[in-house]
C-alpha cells in the first residue's frame, strides 16, 4: 500500500508499505478520504511534543472495512466507517471514568501508532463507527475535528441564556461555533481572530458578531459594547489568552481551553474565585462520534462549510503547504485515496 510518511521532522515522504493486517478485535478500513488537522502539519514540522517518527500521519479519516481480525463479526465487511482515532486501554482510572481520551496508555491513531493517509489503516473494531448513507464522504471525514468541539461543549454545558466567546476562527474554532449555535442554541456567539476572512467563515458558521483583535485591546472593546461572555472557547491557544479571558469573563462564566503551550501564563485567584468561574480543558473527544454522527443526521451542523480544497493523496506536499502557508482560504483540506 501506499502511506503518507513522516520519516523526520520536515521529511515527508509517500513510501510504499505491507498492507497491514488487522489483529484480533481489530478491523481493516481501505481508507476513501482524510483531512489534514494542524496536528498533522505540526508532526511534520518537528512541533508535536508526543510524535515518534518514522510515523504515518492523519487520524481524520473515513472509508470502509474491508479486512476483519479474529473475533470480529464479518458482517462488518463492507460498512461505511469513520474512524476514532482515541486508542485507549480500557482499565485505567480515566478509562473507568469515561475519559477513554486521557487513557493512560492513550495511543492516538496517527500520532503514537500509524495513522489514516494510507490506502489502509487498521484499528480496534470498537474505534470504526458506521456512518449511514445520507451522510456524504466528504461530511464524514469531518465527524473527527467536531468530537472536538462536542468534548469540549459537553464540559461547558451551554444554554440558550448563553453569549459564547471563540477565540480564533481556524478549524477548530469554526467547529465549536457552528456547534454552540446549532446544536446548543446559544443567544449569540461573537468570534475573534486576527484574519478578516477567518472572520467572514465565522460569520457563514454563525457568530452573529466578529472582531478582529489585532488592534485593539478586547477587554476594553467587549465594555464599550456592553457584552459579557459566559462562555468563552480558546480555539487560538496562545498563552496569553486564557488571562485576558478571565478578566473579560462574565460572573459564573466557563472557560474551556483546548491548547498544548508550554509557556506559563500568569493568572490569579481572585480573578477566578471573586466571579467564580469554572475553567475547563479538553483532549481529543470521549466517545463522541455517535454524538456528532447524530448531529449531521439532523441537520444541527453544516461540515461542508469548512471544506476549501480537495487534492488527490499523491498531492500531499501541495496540500500540507497551501494549508500551511493560505490561512486567509484555507480551512479543512481533504485528501482523496
Ligand atoms: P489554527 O491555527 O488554524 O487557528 C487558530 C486561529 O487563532 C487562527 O485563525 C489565528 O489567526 C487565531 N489567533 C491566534 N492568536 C490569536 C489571538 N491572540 N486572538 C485571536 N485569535 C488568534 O488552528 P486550529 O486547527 O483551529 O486549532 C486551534 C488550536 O486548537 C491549536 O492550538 C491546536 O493545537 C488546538 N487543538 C486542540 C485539540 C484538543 O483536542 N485539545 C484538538 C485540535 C486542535
Ligand atoms: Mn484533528
Amino acid at each position: 500500500m501506499q502511506s503518507i510518511t513522516v520519516r523526520t521532522p520536515n521529511d515527508l515522504a509517500i513510501e510504499e508499505r505491507e498492507d497491514p493486517h488487522p489483529k484480533a478485535g481489530e478491523v481493516r478500513i481501505r481508507v476513501a478520504s482524510a483531512a489534514i488537522c494542524g496536528s498533522d502539519l505540526h508532526i511534520w514540522r518537528g512541533h508535536n511534543p508526543f510524535a515518534k517518527y518514522p510515523r504515518v500521519i492523519g487520524h481524520e479519516f473515513f472509508g470502509h472495512i474491508d479486512a476483519v481480525g479474529d473475533g470480529v463479526d464479518t458482517k462488518l465487511l463492507g460498512t461505511r466507517v469513520a474512524g476514532d482515532p482515541v486508542v485507549s486501554c480500557g482499565r485505567c482510572y480515566p478509562c473507568s471514568v469515561g475519559r477513554p481520551n486521557v487513557c493512560e496508555e492513550l495511543q492516538v491513531i496517527g500520532v503514537h501508532r500509524d495513522g489514516g493517509f494510507s490506502e489502509y489503516v487498521t484499528l480496534p473494531a470498537k474505534n470504526a463507527h458506521i456512518v449511514p448513507d445520507t451522510i456524504s464522504d466528504d461530511e464524514a471525514t469531518m465527524i473527527e475535528p467536531f468530537t472536538i468541539a462536542a468534548n469540549l461543549c459537553s464540559q461547558l454545558t451551554p444554554g440558550k441564556l448563553d453569549t459564547a466567546l471563540v477565540y480564533g476562527a481556524g478549524p477548530m474554532g469554526l467547529t465549536c461555533i457552528q456547534a454552540l449555535r446549532g446544536v446548543y442554541g446559544v443567544k449569540e456567539v461573537i468570534a475573534v481572530d486576527r484574519i478578516d476572512e477567518r472572520l467572514q467563515m465565522a460569520k457563514i458558521c454563525g457568530a452573529g458578531r466578529v472582531i478582529n483583535n489585532a488592534g485593539l485591546d478586547l477587554v476594553e472593546e467587549l465594555t464599550v459594547l456592553g457584552i459579557l461572555p459566559t462562555v468563552i472557547i480558546d480555539a487560538a491557544c496562545h498563552p496569553s489568552i486564557l488571562p485576558e479571558a478571565i478578566r473579560l469573563a462574565s460572573p459564573a462564566a466557563r472557560i474551556g481551553i483546548m491548547g498544548f503551550s508550554s509557556e506559563p501564563c500568569i493568572i490569579s485567584q481572585q480573578g477566578i474565585t471573586s466571579k467564580e468561574l469554572t475553567i475547563y480543558s479538553s483532549r481529543l473527544n470521549s466517545n463522541r462520534f455517535s454524538q456528532v454522527i447524530s448531529w449531521m443526521l439532523a441537520g444541527l451542523i453544516q461540515p461542508k462549510k469548512l471544506i476549501t480544497h480537495h487534492f488527490n493523496y499523491v498531492q500531499i506536499i501541495e496540500a500540507m503547504e497551501t494549508f500551511e502557508k493560505d490561512q486567509q482560504h484555507c480551512c479543512k483540506v481533504l485528501l482523496k485515496f
